[in-house]
């Protein structure tokens, strides 16, 4: 490096013009804080002639991404195409097999491919940093890494999708259901226009396979993670979750066991009374228990030019201040091969909603199915309806092995007095 970072930019849309807005307004005060400039030498992006808002005119263009970061002039590139195949994955190879420093946002890139990349980084000794990868402008990647460094890590949790928190906050303030409020978050700009990654909790659980290997110093493992979506949560649920003390939020959860790491990826029950269950709309939130430290909090906004380019800053802002910490906590050949607790032997409680048909019977044959599958009942709730219409029965239970869970869930399906799936929905303890 000279005495100024120079960096190509691969991306220029929403967080790309982001960086770029925020090195050209707070460059200034990045300098004095590095000891020197952290200065864009070259762009790219497909459509040369589109404005993005910022000048940039003073800087190289290429059209291919892989061609600047193999041949510019630079100390690192700044991938922010997305995507962990294609232009994306290439200009990342590029970069560091060229001997750049690498910055990314993308999540789905690490989560995929990050082992790899973090050897290519270490053997070409250059950074590979991904702060923005997770809940945006949150600094959890440096607070795992960094500021929890003496602790070991017992387990985390997170809102880390602000497209959910956005769907279920809306769903319960406004009493609508699903599909509505979804509508609603596309027309706002609030989720894509497929939605499938955030509301079926893939980008939770790329978010989530990053965070596990920070905090446990394991390799990533996404394939292993138990992922359901939202799809499920009905408006219903949600106003039962209330009547219940809880609220339903999209979380990520990743605990250390003695059998090994439990990561998953649902709708959970929190307490009403717990700090998650009170962040709100596309705010995300990340909960990290160390052994030494106790429970710490994370909050912020997750997604968004300025929040993103904010955590893409401070990556820069660490490799021109020659900060080198390893990419996942430990060096590549000390991450460790941690096996997966399989879900069906997770233990937690459960809210399961049955629709029902009012018959004399449906209550024995509930209970006996319960007692059959070693399922121990804490509550039930009943609320009448218009004689003839399903009536929602609405149990939770006391602390049970998934699978036992499970084979209850699938008899209760059989009943014919059941009249649609039963929506089950794990309830978090949130202890860690
Ligand atoms: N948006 C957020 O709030 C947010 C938050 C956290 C992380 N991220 C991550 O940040 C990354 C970027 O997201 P974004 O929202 O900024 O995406 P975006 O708005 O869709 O921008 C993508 C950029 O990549 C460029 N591009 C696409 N294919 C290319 C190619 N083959 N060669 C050169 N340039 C190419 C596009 O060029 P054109 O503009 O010319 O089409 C565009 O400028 C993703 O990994 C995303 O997951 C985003």
């Amino acid at each position: 490096m000279t005495d100024r970072l120079r960096i190509a930019v691969a991306g220029l849309g929403t967080v790309g013009a982001g960086l770029v807005r925020l090195l050209q307004e707070n460059g200034g005060q990045l300098a004095r804080k590095c000891g020197h400039s952290i200065d864009i030498v070259a762009v790219s992006a497909r459509d040369r002639a589109r404005d993005r808002g910022v000048a940039l005119g003073a800087y190289d263009w290429y059209d291919d991404p892989v061609a600047m970061a193999r041949e510019a002039d630079i100390d690192a590139v700044v991938e922010l195409i997305g995507g962990a195949e294609g232009a994306a994955r290439e200009t990342c190879e590029a970069a560091l097999a060229a001997g750049r420093h690498l910055v990314t946002a993308n999540k789905a890139l690490i989560a995929h491919r990050g082992l790899a990349l973090a050897k290519a980084a270490e053997s070409a000794g250059v950074v590979l940093a991904y702060e923005a990868a997770v809940a945006g402008g949150i600094p959890i990647i440096k607070a795992l890494r960094e500021g929890l460094a003496g602790n070991a890590i017992g387990g985390l949790y997170g809102i880390l999708n602000g497209t959910c928190n956005y769907i279920l906050t809306n769903m319960r303030v406004s009493g609508r259901e699903f599909a509505d409020v979804l509508d609603e978050a596309q027309e706002l700009g609030y989720a894509e226009a497929d939605p499938t990654f955030d509301v079926d909790g893939i980008d939770t659980a790329h978010k989530l396979a990053i965070l596990t290997s920070v905090a446990f110093g394991c390799e990533i493992n996404f394939d292993d993670i138990a992922v359901e979506g939202i799809r499920r949560v009905s408006a219903l649920d949600i106003k039962f979750a209330e009547e219940l003390g809880y609220r339903i939020k999209m979380l990520g959860i990743a605990r250390r066991t003695a059998d090994g790491v439990e990561q998953r990826v649902h709708p959970c029950m929190v307490d009403l009374d717990s700090p998650i269950a009170h962040v709100e709309g596309v705010y995300n939130a990340v909960v990290a228990q160390g052994d030494f430290i106790g429970s710490t909090v994370y909050e912020g906004r997750g997604a968004g030019a300025g929040p993103t380019a904010s955590a893409v800053a401070a990556d820069l802002v660490d490799i021109a201040r020659g900060s080198r910490v390893p990419t996942f906590s430990v060096p590549v050949d000390a991450l460790a091969a941690i096996p997966t607790v399989p879900m069906d032997r997770h233990v937690g409680a459960y809210y399961i909603r049955l629709m029902v048909v009012d018959r004399p019977g449906v209550f024995a044959d509930i209970a006996a199915t319960l007692r059959d599958e070693h399922v121990s009942m804490e509550s039930i709730l009943q609320h009448t309806r218009a004689p003839g219409e399903p009536v929602p029965v609405v149990m939770t239970t006391h602390e049970v092995e998934e699978a036992s869970m499970m084979r209850a869930v699938e008899r209760f399906a059989a009943f014919d007095t059941v009249v649609e799936p039963p929506c089950l929905i794990r309830i978090e303890p949130l202890a860690l």
